[in-house]
């Protein structure tokens, strides 16, 4: 898969099936925070979907959806990065990190 960063920076890796957007990006020291770890209790990992990908993956669901319109810039293609698990089928897949974060945790 790959990741785009707010550079434009384009960062092809690896990307096993069955591990989440978020763990890849961590393997791979993308700059992607996730800091509930993927518990969906903050919006750090916001990524934003390809718009040729978003449609391949799994719906959103509403509790992402909650989590999601705190997220800074959000776009209508955005997820949670600890919300996409990789399949064969997003072989490929594309996601930009957004430019800036909020943390819903900590409240800044
Ligand atoms: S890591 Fe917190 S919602 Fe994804």
């Amino acid at each position: 898969m790959t990741f785009v960063k707010t550079d434009g920076t384009r960062v092809e890796v690896d990307a096993p099936i069955g591990l989440s957007v978020l763990e890849i990006a961590h393997r791979n020291d993308i700059d992607l925070e996730g800091a509930c770890e993927g518990s969906l209790a903050c919006s750090t990992c916001h990524v934003i979907v390809d718009p040729e990908w978003y449609e391949l993956l799994v719906a959103a669901k509403e509790d992402e959806e909650d989590m999601l319109d705190l997220a800074f810039g959000l776009t209508r293609t955005s997820r949670l990065g600890c919300q996409i698990i990789m399949t064969e089928e997003l072989d490929g897949l594309t996601v930009s990190l957004p430019a800036g974060s909020r943390n819903a945790m900590s409240g800044t």
